[in-house]
């Protein structure tokens, strides 16, 4: 992975896509190629509008909803809906902005934190401000100190100037895979593991200190600051109807100037490509949505837009915006099976298909990619996956049976050629996915 600020320069108004006139939460970046500090953000965007009363803080959800915001975590839920839930919910609300980005591939929450740390800080205290919560937690890995630390000083520098009408704290958490899913939050900031707890409650039921708790993810957030300020129809502005505003994506692998970007949501996968300058060979697939998401064949893809009813077609989503290009260079088996191998090792190891049938798979995918397999090992690895999903507390199984079901899809003629002949000579050469050697925490690595 390449670092996304300096990739950001390469790709600066390319297209009129990423540049300064189609961006919004990279704007400052693209003005003045640095990160933004108060007096910068506040000279660009004004203070933020915060709402005063029962009555704004409905018309502020209100904006929200007809924006159509949706999450950029991963799941893009419509976060207006979520918002009128917590504001409905009994007892004082709590905020949660997840800035954990545990998936390898992408760099785009530690991009935004980066740069504009102060439209993510407007967005929690908006959002706490139209719930009616009474603190924000913002959570970070614990591998990015110095952009904790960064985040404590742009809180600081925000007191007393009467920007944060609650107080906002920065957390640093453990950074496995699965801590930066929601009920992990929840339970690491209620004095327990980062690790998933079973649900019902959802958070917004029931969540930290057992408060109606509205988890957003950092570029949600910083989205919601701006349709505060401008409207439901600014924001639509761009995007298409059903899918509106921008979106922060993450492109990597066999592309020009890979990095973060942000595009309007609905442009063609190869349109989102051309922002990082196209593919430097010829492509075999796309690993949509990361380590979480789906591969998909490239011929398929090019033209599906990113938007989530269209990927849906394929059986995929736009995830937290991460777009791997896979070269015809590349063996599929073996980038996939190392990723399995990695996912198996961060799962919490609480339920069933994670103590045992993750790693099953991961193992027969190694057996796959670089062992002679037996002919019987195809269809016990398809029993397997299809065995994964709807099965643990959380959804990482689900995440990692649709990784492996659709990398047996999109890879079937090398499947066949693996098994027929033994691995392929690619198989050995150096991963396009990012380094996935990370060991599996041990008992006390998740507090
Ligand atoms: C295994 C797993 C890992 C996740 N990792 C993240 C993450 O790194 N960042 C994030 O914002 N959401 C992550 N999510 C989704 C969160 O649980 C939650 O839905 C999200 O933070 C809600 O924010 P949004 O509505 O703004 O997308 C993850 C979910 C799962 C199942
Ligand atoms: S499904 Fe896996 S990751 Fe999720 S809670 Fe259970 S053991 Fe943990």
């Amino acid at each position: 992975m390449t670092d996304g600020r300096t990739t950001l320069l390469s790709g600066n108004g390319r297209d009129g896509m990423a540049g300064p006139h189609g961006s919004r939460l990279l704007h400052g970046w693209y003005a003045t190629g640095g990160a933004a500090d108060l007096d910068e953000h506040l000279d660009r965007y004004g203070p933020p509008p915060f709402p005063r009363s029962a009555d704004t803080a409905d018309r502020l959800v209100r904006a929200v909803e007809d924006a159509g915001l949706t999450g950029r975590g991963g799941a893009a839920f419509p976060t207006g809906r979520k918002l009128r839930t917590v504001a409905g919910g009994r007892g004082t609300a709590v905020v949660v902005a997840n800035g954990m980005e545990s998936e390898p591939a992408s760099r785009k929450d530690e991009t935004l934190l980066d740069l504009a740390p102060h439209l993510v800080l407007d967005g929690a205290a908006l959002a706490a401000a139209a719930v009616g919560a009474d603190v924000a937690h913002l959570c970070v890995p614990r591998s990015r100190h110095r952009q904790a630390h960064a985040l404590r000083d742009a809180v600081e520098e925000r007191h007393g100037t009467g920007l944060d009408p609650v107080p906002v704290l920065v957390h640093e958490l453990p950074h496995h895979y699965v801590s930066s899913e929601e009920t992990s939050l929840v339970r690491w900031l209620n004095g327990g593991d980062a690790r998933p707890l079973a649900t019902p409650p959802r958070p917004f039921e029931k969540g930290v200190a057992r408060r109606p708790t509205l988890i957003d993810n950092v570029e949600t957030l910083a989205h919601l600051a701006l349709i505060a300020r401008y409207g439901p129809d600014w924001f639509r502005s761009t995007g298409r109807p059903d899918a509106a505003g921008t979106t922060l994506v993450t492109l990597s692998g066999a592309l020009r100037t890979p990095g973060v970007y942000e595009v309007p949501m609905g442009r063609t996968l190869g349109e989102v490509m051309d922002v990082a300058g196209g593919a430097t060979e010829p492509l075999r697939a796309l690993l949509l949505g990361g380590f979480f998401g789906s591969w998909l064949p490239v011929r398929q893809a090019l033209r599906v837009p990113f938007a989530k009813q269209d990927l849906a077609s394929l059986g995929a989503g736009p995830g937290a915006g991460v777009l791997v290009a896979l070269p015809h260079s590349a063996c599929g088996l073996a980038e996939a099976a190392r990723v399995l191998g990695y996912l198996a090792a961060q799962s919490a190891r609480q339920c069933g298909p994670c103590r045992l049938g993750l790693p099953a798979v991961a193992a027969d995918f190694a057996d796959l990619a670089w062992g002679r397999p037996g002919t019987q090992l195809l269809r016990r690895l398809e029993g397997r996956v299809g065995l994964l999903a709807g099965r643990g507390a959380c959804r990482h199984p689900d995440g990692a049976s649709r990784f492996a079901a659709t990398a047996l899809h999109v890879f079937a003629e090398d499947v066949r050629h693996h098994l027929g002949l033994g691995p392929c000579a690619a198989a050995g050469r150096e991963p396009v996915l990012p380094a996935t050697q990370t060991p599996a925490p041990d008992e006390r690595d998740w507090r």
